[in-house]
């Protein structure tokens, strides 16, 4: 096996091996965020990534894809059930959002979590190179960064948590609070999206260890008598803009959008929403909103339409399945009491698509909605802005996504709060265009500024200049 100076581990590799009905195999891209970032990235330099192929038992040999070479670990179905869907989507992903769902707590899901973190990091050392950089993504590996030194402290280790890391209070639940703390900090730099998050993660080592802290260093002891720093810190995440915007500009995309708008009546206002059917996402209060404003006659059916893709994710964890059946029952009970034979109230799609189809919705709806109830960073509304290349469309933007950090001419929201929500949607449908280029015109200028590119290279950079070499003498 060739080595790599470069390594990205995640729990997902890029692509998900998946079953069609027929038994035929085929690759597809992974879904949510953390891949659409990282693509690029491992692009520009291909290196190896680490990470499961989506299916149970799959021990596959490392393979080649356009943009790196790609390492399977392999998961038994007791430990997808343990450490992905248990540990990591009924433990950490609720406590991490502000317990919007309520976090399970079971000893079982954490020796898998535990076991299945030793297993990434092995692969991970079996695969870099003497010295190489290895870089560890999200919260399904916080264990990774320490596992992965103790077994090679040539290495240099960064780690970045897609999500959001939460207050000390409600950190303090996970019985486990210490051990995450020590796997994250064997990283010479732990990346967050947003101060927020950096600010949370250092208050809790000084509460938990009592680490002296200078914003944005840990002082850490290396067990040799002296000490290692390890610098923690935001780096907002972003897109690939150009890419996006290559999309939006070719031709046939554009005919699709317009499609797109035939297709629904060539109404007045096409709203968007766009997610994982994931409870953080705020769907059921955008919902709510929109109902409301149709029930009060402020909307018309045939003059606004909703449009709601909610992409299939994690769907053996009980508050998914419970989460679609309400969204589906609501959705349901808006077209049954607004729709008319030829106008639907909300279109709603629980499908993922491709890019090119993604980016001709952008391109037709009028209004954006993300109404994240708590949210890493949202690189969906990142997304819509850099594909208004005529500089119109509204941004509605939970002030709860670490994208409103960055997105101040959104129109932001405490989607909590659902008469502001409504108040917010108005002021999109009913924003005069001068209003809406001023916003959009800056929305880009921000966007474009902090692409993917910038995101990873700053990381990499403060990695690179990171002091590896504990002062021990
Ligand atoms: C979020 C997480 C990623 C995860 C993605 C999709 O973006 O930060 O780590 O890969 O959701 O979720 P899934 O459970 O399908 O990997």
């Amino acid at each position: 096996l060739p080595h790599y100076d470069f390594v990205v581990v995640s729990n997902r590799l890029p692509v998900d091996r998946v079953i069609d009905a027929d038994g035929t195999e085929r690759w597809q891209r992974s879904p949510g965020g953390l891949v659409t970032a990282l693509e690029p990235v491992m692009r520009a330099s291909h290196g190896a990534w680490v990470g499961w192929a989506g299916q149970p038992d799959l021990d596959l040999a490392p393979f080649d894809s356009d943009d790196a070479t790609l390492v399977p670990v392999p998961l038994s179905p007791l430990e997808i059930e343990y450490y992905y869907e248990g540990f990591s989507n009924d433990t950490l992903w609720p406590l991490y959002h502000d317990v919007i769902a309520s976090p399970s707590f079971h000893r079982e899901w954490w020796e898998a979590y535990v076991e299945v973190n030793q297993r990434f990091a092995d692969a991970s050392a079996r695969v870099a190179a003497p010295g190489a950089t290895v870089w560890v993504q999200d919260y399904q590996l916080q264990l990774v960064p320490r596992m992965l030194r103790e077994q090679r402290p040539d290495l240099t280790i960064g780690f970045f948590n897609h999500i959001p890391f939460p207050p000390y209070g409600i950190y303090a639940q996970l019985p486990w609070r210490k051990q995450v703390i020590e796997g994250l900090l064997g990283a010479d730099v732990i990346g967050f999206q947003r101060v927020a998050d950096a600010g949370n993660f250092s208050r809790a080592v000084r509460r938990l260890f009592g680490y002296a802290t200078r914003t944005p260093e840990i002082r850490v002891p290396d067990g040799l008598g002296g000490h290692r720093s390890v610098i923690a810190k935001a780096f907002p995440i972003s897109i690939d803009v150009e890419s996006f915007e290559q999309i939006a500009r070719r031709p046939e995309v554009q005919q699709r959008a317009q499609q797109i708008r035939d297709d629904l009546g060539n109404p007045s206002t096409i709203m968007l929403g766009v997610d994982r059917l994931d409870y953080t996402k705020g769907i059921r209060h955008r919902l709510k909103a929109f109902g409301e404003l149709l029930g009060d006659g402020t909307l018309a059916v045939g003059d606004a339409v909703l449009v709601q893709v909610a992409s299939p994710s994690r769907e053996r964890v009980a508050a998914y399945m419970q989460l679609r059946d309400e969204i589906e029952l609501t959705v349901g009970r808006l077209n049954g009491q607004y729709a008319t034979i030829s106008h639907s109230a909300v279109a709603y799609l629980h499908h993922g698509y491709p890019r090119e189809e993604m980016v001709a919705l952008y391109l037709a709806a009028d209004v954006m909605l993300v109404t994240a109830l708590r949210d890493g960073m949202n690189l969906v509304a990142k997304e819509y802005v850099a594909c208004q290349l005529d500089e119109d469309g509204v941004l509605v933007l939970s002030e709860f996504a670490g994208a409103a950090d960055e997105l101040k001419n959104a129109l932001l929201v405490n989607p909590h709060d659902i008469d502001g929500l409504k108040e917010a949607i108005v002021a999109a449908v009913r924003m005069p265009q001068r209003e809406r280029t001023t916003r959009m015109r800056a929305l880009r200028r921000r966007v474009r500024d902090n692409d993917v590119a910038r995101w990873s290279a700053t990381f990499l950079d403060t990695l690179r200049h990171a002091n590896h070499h504990s002062d021990a003498r």
